[in-house]
């Protein structure tokens, strides 16, 4: 079938199909991309939250709480009264003694561990803190998070912090670089740096090849990421939630205005001229097309100018008989 088939109308509505075809895809795109950039933004926004909160932690060594923490859930150490007793103060002043409180450490990465545990993907995102040289078995980098580091490594010197991206499940990733402040020496330095308290309570917990490899550090090192899952709503999903009795109501209106239009502007005149040609090579020359007085140049509309062509035509051939009657 070729195109001289096809009705103008046909045609016409063809190429507003096309026409409308493409658009939706080049509307589609644009939703992915402001989606992406959201998702960018809310990644980064959960990944600065967790820096925060890693920083309040570290300015204090960690976290301490209090009694009643079971080995199980894994504080760093331990610290309590002597005899059984401790003391109230404030501002110096003795307020009286306590029985003993226990209190336990969350080092930095231990807090952030816990309070990720409180994030789920049922809410809608999760994160939590990695290493390639990790200390905690937990930490351990899975495929996407491993891609991430090795990135973030390769672009240290040109102060890249951040690398996103969806993983094999259709998650959406963002990762944000964790560097080593002055601060995580004495846990994370080099053998020097390490505080021997800290250091014994670490390879207690850890064993010794756990904690030289997640040791050894210098500062500004790249120690690890924070690493945020997003589950995101599904793109065509959303897209088919968007559209309402307004989109559909402007889509309808577009298609009556193109059909409107080629109708009375090029359909119905060519389909006058069509009849207009016809009855001329059918002799009959008293027709009217409306074009009478017109000159091409004067118009700028092409069916116009043509149906002025012809009107001209049409003169000429009744001028000619007229001749042609006379000479008889
Ligand atoms: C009091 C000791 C201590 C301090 C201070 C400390 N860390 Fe850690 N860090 C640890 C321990 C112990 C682990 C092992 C994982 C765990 O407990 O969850 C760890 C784990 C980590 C991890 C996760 C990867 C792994 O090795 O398991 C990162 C990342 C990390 N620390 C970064 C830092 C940064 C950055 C600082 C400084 C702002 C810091 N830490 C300060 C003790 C410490």
């Amino acid at each position: 079938m070729t195109l001289k088939n096809l009705s103008i109308s046909q045609k016409v509505f063809l190429v507003f199909l096309i026409v409308v075809g493409l658009a939706t895809l080049s509307f589609i795109h644009l939703l992915n991309k402001t989606y992406e950039n959201a998702l960018v933004n809310q990644g980064r926004s959960i990944a600065e939250e967790v820096v925060i909160f890693r920083k309040w932690a570290a300015s204090f060594g960690g976290v301490w709480t209090l009694d009643k923490y079971t080995p199980e859930v894994g504080y760093l150490m331990e610290i309590a009264g002597e005899n059984g007793k401790m003391k109230a103060y404030k501002t110096g002043e003795e307020l009286g003694e306590l029985p003993a409180f226990h209190f336990y450490l969350h080092n930095p990465a231990l807090a952030t561990r816990e309070l990720s545990k409180l994030s789920s993907l049922e809410y809608g995102w999760s994160f939590r803190a990695v290493s390639d040289r990790y200390m905690a078995p937990e930490d351990k980098p899975d495929e996407w998070e491993a891609k991430a580091i090795k990135y973030l490594k390769s672009k240290e010197k040109k102060g890249v912090d951040e690398y996103w991206g969806w993983d094999k499940e259709d998650k959406f990733r963002f990762a944000k670089a964790i560097r080593v402040k002055k601060s995580c020496l004495k846990c994370h330095g080099t053998a020097d740096q390490l505080d021997p308290m800290y250091y014994k309570a670490m390879v207690a917990k850890y064993g010794e090849e756990a904690v030289r490899r997640a040791t050894g550090y210098k500062e500004g090192e790249l120690r690890g990421i924070i690493s945020v899952t997003i589950q995101p709503p599904n793109v065509i999903q959303t897209a088919f939630r968007l559209i309402d009795v307004w989109n559909i109501g402007a889509l309808v209106l577009a298609f009556l205005i193109f059909w409107y239009f080629a109708k009375r502007e090029i359909i119905k005149p060519i389909e006058k001229l069509t009849k207009a040609a016809h009855d001329i090579s059918l002799g009959k020359l008293d027709i009217d097309l409306g074009v009478r007085g017109m000159k091409e140049e004067d118009v700028k509309d092409e069916i116009t100018k043509l149906a002025i062509a012809i009107d001209r035509l049409r003169a000429s051939i009744q001028i000619a008989m007229e001749r042609l009657r006379k000479k008889k």
